[in-house]
Parts: structure tokens; sequence; C-alpha cells
């Protein structure tokens, strides 16, 4: 097999990665305290579990509030942005090229680290699943139920749509999880997308020295054009 040269670059910065285990520890933890109040089991006791729930889900508000703030900031919102390019060389490679060890169709660098996949999968996650997740949990959280004999009932449809949203939304997250935690195990080696999330640092494929020439030339053009 062809050896390829590596660099090592710094791709997650320190906010990132705090904001990436944070939301991981509040997903599974929102996860696990809301299935007991939706009786999937026993764990804490019903009470505990909307206590735990209540708080934590206001730790991931504020994380969120932090997140956005970052990504506007920082210009990253841009890694997020979608594409089609390589989206089913990515997707076949998934499918069949991981398999056969079929070289990855994507180049990770510092400026485009996500995949097409991970662009699509990781924007439907900010714009629809967590916020859909956020406003049905506030719902939730501010509706008071009619008392009996009130001309109120109507609303409680409303809190059933809201209940079926947030559950079905749970139930997303959750096999997002289960695929993305495969998926870390996909990168250059078993543990290396692991090991760049916890200290920031990876082995990223250097560029060839035809990719260099390239981009030394494209600078050229672009001064001698000023
Ligand atoms: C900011 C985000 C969130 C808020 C504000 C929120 C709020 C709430 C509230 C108030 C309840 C109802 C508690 C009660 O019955 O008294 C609830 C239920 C629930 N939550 Fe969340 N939640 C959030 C995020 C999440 C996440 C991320 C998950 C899972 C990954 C989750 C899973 C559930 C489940 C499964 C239920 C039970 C639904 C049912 O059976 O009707 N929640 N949530």
């Amino acid at each position: 097999m062809k050896e390829t040269k590596t660099v090592k670059a710094y791709v997650y910065k320190g906010f990132e990665r705090f904001w990436h285990w944070m939301q991981s520890f509040l997903i599974l933890f929102l996860a696990l305290t809301g299935f007991e109040i939706h009786s999937s089991y026993s764990l804490m006791g019903f009470e505990t579990a909307v206590d735990l729930h209540n708080k934590a889900a206001w730790a991931f508000i504020v994380l969120i509030v932090f997140a956005i703030f970052w990504h506007f900031t920082t210009g990253e919102w841009k890694q997020y942005l979608p594409t089609t390019q390589n989206l089913k060389a990515q997707a076949e490679f998934y499918i069949f090229g991981i398999f056969r060890n079929a070289p990855h169709p994507t180049k990770k660098t510092v400026i485009s680290k996500l995949n097409p996949l991970q662009r699509l999968v990781y924007l439907g996650l900010k714009i629809l699943i967590i916020p859909v997740m956020v406003v049905s949990g506030l719902f939730y959280m501010f509706y008071r139920y009619p008392q009996a004999g009130t001309i109120q009932s109507a609303n409680i449809e409303k809190l059933e749509t809201v209940a079926l949203l947030h559950t079905l939304g749970a139930f997303l997250l959750i096999a997002f999880v289960i695929v993305h935690l495969y998926l870390i195990t996909t990168g250059h080696t078993i543990t290396s997308n692991l090991k760049a999330m916890i200290t920031g640092w990876e082995e990223l494929e250097a560029d060839t020295d035809a990719e260099k020439e390239n981009k030394k030339n494209e600078k050229e053009e672009n001064n001698e054009s000023k």
C-alpha cells in the first residue's frame, strides 16, 4: 500500500473540545433521565429524574448560547456549510470502500475538517434536531396542565404533539450517538479521531508536492494580477 506523508496539525481548539465533551455528556444524561420520565425503566425515581432533567436542560441551553457565540466569532460556522461535492463518494466509502481499505475520499484540513456527510448531518443537528429538542422541552417545562373542567382541554392535544416531537428527537439523537461512536473508529487509525478530540492535535495527510506547487503558482498569479 502507498505510504502517505502526514503532518501534525492543531485541529480542535480548547473551547471546541470542551463544548463537544460537555454536549456529549449532557445529551447522554438528558437521554438517561428523559427515558426514565418516559417510563422506559426505573433508576432514580420519576421526581428525581424530572428535577435532574430540568437542571441538565438549563446547562445545555447555556452551553448552546456560548457555542453559538464561539461559532460566529471564530468563523467556524463555515465548517458546516453543506456541499454536494464528494457527497456520493463519501457515502460509498462508508458503505463499501471502508471494508476494502480504500483511501478516504475527502482530505481533512484545518479549514475544512468535516467531510460532506458530516457537514450535512451536523448542520441538521444544529438547525433542526437540537432546536426542536430545546423548544419542545421548554414548552413541556412551562406548560401548565389545565384544571379539570376548564375550557382549556384543547391544550392537552398541543402537549401531546410536544411530547411526541421531544421523544422522536430523543430517539434520533440516540441513533446519532450510536452511529457517531462507530464512525469515531474509522479515522486514520482506530483511535486517531478520539485522540484528536481529546488533545486537539491530529496527524493529517500532508499536501503532496504537486498540490504545494499548485498553491505556490496560485499565490504568484494572484500577486501578479494585483
Ligand atoms: C434544552 C433541552 C431540553 C429541555 C428543555 C427538556 C425538557 C424536558 C421536560 C420539561 C420534560 C418533561 C418532564 C415532565 O414530564 O415533567 C422532558 C421529557 C423528556 N425528555 Fe427532555 N429536555 C431537553 C432535552 C432532551 C434531550 C437532549 C433528550 C434526549 C436525548 C431528552 C429526552 C427526554 C425524554 C425521552 C422525555 C420523556 C418524554 C415523554 O415520555 O413524554 N430531552 N424534557
